[in-house]
């Protein structure tokens, strides 16, 4: 049988790694894979499962037999290159904030709103949401079906692997320099990020609020409901993988913890470990390396009427981004969505 071909561009980046190895664990009907990043990182070499690839630099690659492009190199580069790589007719499943609104190119979390994705073909792009959004939608949708959310509250705790390699070496760096007593040096961060906790992800807005912020309200009225009020806190704290999210919801119709978490124990990419003890909840220390979105902490949130309060925990990388990224693509092969260029020459 012959398979599609996939290019990871940003193959040498956190997210970019992380779809390589995703892409062998899920057994993702590829026949060829190939691994593409700035010219500054053509020869060094990528882990694909077994396979070690040689990374290629994006600028001289030739797309015109690819089939899905699996873009995680930032905004800016995928403005530019998204147009010209869908035009060659690969599908670009990009990881950026550059095409989310846009509203010729589906926002996608396969648990939630697959049947979107079909409208691909308009731009050949498909947007992957910011991680924050991600597992938070997740979470929600279940119930949402169940007791319709009127408004959201959330306060994250997000990992520095969000905002990319260099940002993890800077926890780590920092992290040194306290204990051999050397000087802290803010690149990627606002303030010191070890030791520390930073309310500033993304830029500011004329509101007040962070783009980060932001784009967790936009986001989860584009994938789940526009009629959903959602307010955000986003802050950075020093983990290095696994975001979390204290989260209240304000529903129209009634629910109790207990529904809650019976709704949440089947619902696809949720796992529920609520055991209201000590101990009994999820970490982003447990969380990293697993592709489930955790729930923990169901209780009511009786300052409202119909309210529920919640944590919710994932790995940034993985739901937030790759997993999530390479079951879109897995969407498009399942639903017959799109046929491989070699089967159909
Ligand atoms: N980390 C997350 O949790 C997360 C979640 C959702 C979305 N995202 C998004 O995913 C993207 C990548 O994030 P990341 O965390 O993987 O960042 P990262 O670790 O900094 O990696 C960036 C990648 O982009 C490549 N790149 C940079 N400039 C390029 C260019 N001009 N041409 C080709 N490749 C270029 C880099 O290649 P070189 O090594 O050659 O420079 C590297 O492979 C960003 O858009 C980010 O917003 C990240």
């Amino acid at each position: 049988m012959m398979g599609y071909k996939v290019a990871v561009v940003g193959a040498t980046g956190n997210v970019g790694r992380e779809m390589l190895t995703i892409l062998d664990e899920r057994k993702f009907p590829a026949d060829e894979v190939v691994a593409l990043a700035s010219r500054r990182s053509v020869g060094v070499e990528v882990s694909h499962g077994d396979k070690t690839l040689k990374v290629k630099a994006l600028e001289h690659y030739d797309f015109s037999d690819v089939d899905i492009c699996l873009m995680s190199a930032g905004g800016s580069v995928s403005k530019e290159w998204s147009p010209k790589i869908a035009a060659s007719g690969a599908v670009v499943i990009d990881n950026s904030s550059a095409w989310r609104m846009d509203p010729d190119v589906p926002l996608i979390v396969p648990e939630v709103n697959a049947d979107a994705a079909a409208g691909f073909t308009k731009k050949n792009i498909i947007a992957n949401p910011n991680c924050s959004t991600a597992q938070l939608v997740v979470a929600l949708k279940p119930l949402h079906d169940a007791a319709t959310i009127r408004r959201v509250v959330v306060a994250t705790y997000q990992s520095v692997s969000g905002a990319g390699k260099d940002a993890m070496d800077e926890l780590f760096s920092q992290t040194k320099a306290v204990y051999t007593n050397d000087e802290l040096i803010n690149k990627k961060f606002p303030k010191r990020i070890a030791f520390n906790v930073i309310p500033e992800i993304d830029v500011f807005m004329e509101d007040g609020y962070t783009k980060e912020e932001w784009k967790m309200m936009a986001e989860t009225k584009k994938i789940l409901d526009p009629k959903i009020k959602l307010s955000a806190t986003c802050v950075r704290v020093p983990v290095f993988v696994g975001h979390s999210e204290a989260v209240n919801i304000e529903f129209e119709k009634p629910i109790t913890p207990d529904e809650a978490r019976s709704i949440l124990r089947k619902a696809p990419g949720c796992l529920v470990i609520d055991k209201q003890e000590p101990g009994g909840y999820v970490t982003p220390y447990e969380a990293a390396g697993e592709d489930a979105t955790y729930v923990s902490r169901i209780r009511e949130d009786a300052t409202v009427e119909n309210g529920l309060a919640l944590w919710c925990v994932s790995d940034n990388l993985r739901k937030g981004a790759a997993l999530n990224a390479v079951q879109i693509a897995e969407v498009l092969v399942n639903r017959k969505l799109l046929t491989a260029k070699k089967k159909a020459a």
